[in-house]
C-alpha cells in the first residue's frame, strides 16, 4: 500500500506544471503558445521574464527533491523502494504531467532536484558544471545535455569510490530522458538556429 501511495504522490508532484500554472495565473499567458512551446523553466524565462523563470526553476527542482525526501520519510521508507527510483517517477510526471495533457518539460530541473534531495554535494558540482557550460555555449539546451553526460561521469567516479550503484544508474537514466526530450533542440543546434541566452 505504501509503495502505491508513494509512487502516486511522486507522479502527482512531478506532474505539477509550474510553467503553465504560473503563466496562466499571474501573466494570463500560456507559455505553450510562445517560444519553444516547452513547459519548462527556460521557456518561462524566455516568455515571461526572470522572476517567473526563477520561480518555475525553483518549483521544478523542488518537485524532484520533495519526491526523494518523501521516500525517506519513516512512513514510506518501509515501502522498500529506493528513493532515487521515486525521484525518477517525479521526473516522469514532469515530462508527462496528468495536469497538462501529458505534455510537460524536458527533465532537466526536476532531475537536478532528485540529485539535490539525494546527494547535495554532487548536485552542487553538477550545477557549477552547468553554469560553466552555459557561460561557454550560451545555450541552455546544449548545457543541459553536456551536464547529463558529465554528471553521469561524476557518478561513475562516485560509484568506484563509494559503491553507490543506484545513483550511477539513475543519473544515467535521467540523462537518457534529457537527450530524448531535447530531440528538437538537437536539430536546431545542428542547423545553427537554437536560441542563445542574451544575459550572459
Ligand atoms: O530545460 C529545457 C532546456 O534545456 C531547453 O528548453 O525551451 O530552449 O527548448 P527550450
Amino acid at each position: 500500500m505504501e509503495i502505491i501511495l508513494l509512487i502516486l504522490f511522486a507522479y502527482l508532484l512531478g506532474s505539477i506544471p509550474s510553467a503553465l500554472w504560473i503563466g496562466k495565473l499571474f501573466y494570463n499567458t500560456d507559455v505553450r503558445q510562445h517560444g519553444s512551446g516547452n513547459l519548462g523553466a527556460t521557456n518561462t524565462f524566455r516568455v515571461l521574464g526572470k522572476t517567473a523563470g526563477l520561480v518555475v526553476t525553483a518549483i521544478d527542482i523542488l518537485k524532484g527533491t520533495a519526491a526523494v525526501l518523501l521516500a525517506l520519510m519513516p512512513f514510506f521508507s518501509s515501502a522498500g523502494i529506493h528513493p532515487l527510483l521515486v525521484g525518477v517517477v517525479a521526473v516522469i510526471g514532469h515530462m508527462f504531467p496528468v495536469f497538462a495533457n501529458f505534455k510537460g518539460g524536458k527533465a532537466v530541473a526536476t532531475s537536478g532536484g532528485v540529485l539535490l534531495g539525494y546527494n547535495w554535494p554532487i548536485f552542487i558540482l553538477v550545477l557549477l558544471t552547468f553554469l560553466v557550460a552555459l557561460k561557454i555555449t550560451k545555450m541552455v539546451s546544449l548545457s543541459s545535455m553536456i551536464v547529463a553526460v558529465v554528471g553521469f561521469i561524476y557518478c561513475i567516479g562516485y560509484y568506484v569510490w563509494t559503491g553507490d550503484f543506484y545513483l550511477m544508474i539513475v543519473v544515467g537514466l535521467m540523462g537518457i530522458f534529457i537527450f530524448y526530450r531535447h530531440r528538437a533542440n538537437i536539430t536546431r543546434i545542428k542547423a545553427g538556429t537554437e536560441p542563445k541566452v542574451k544575459w550572459l
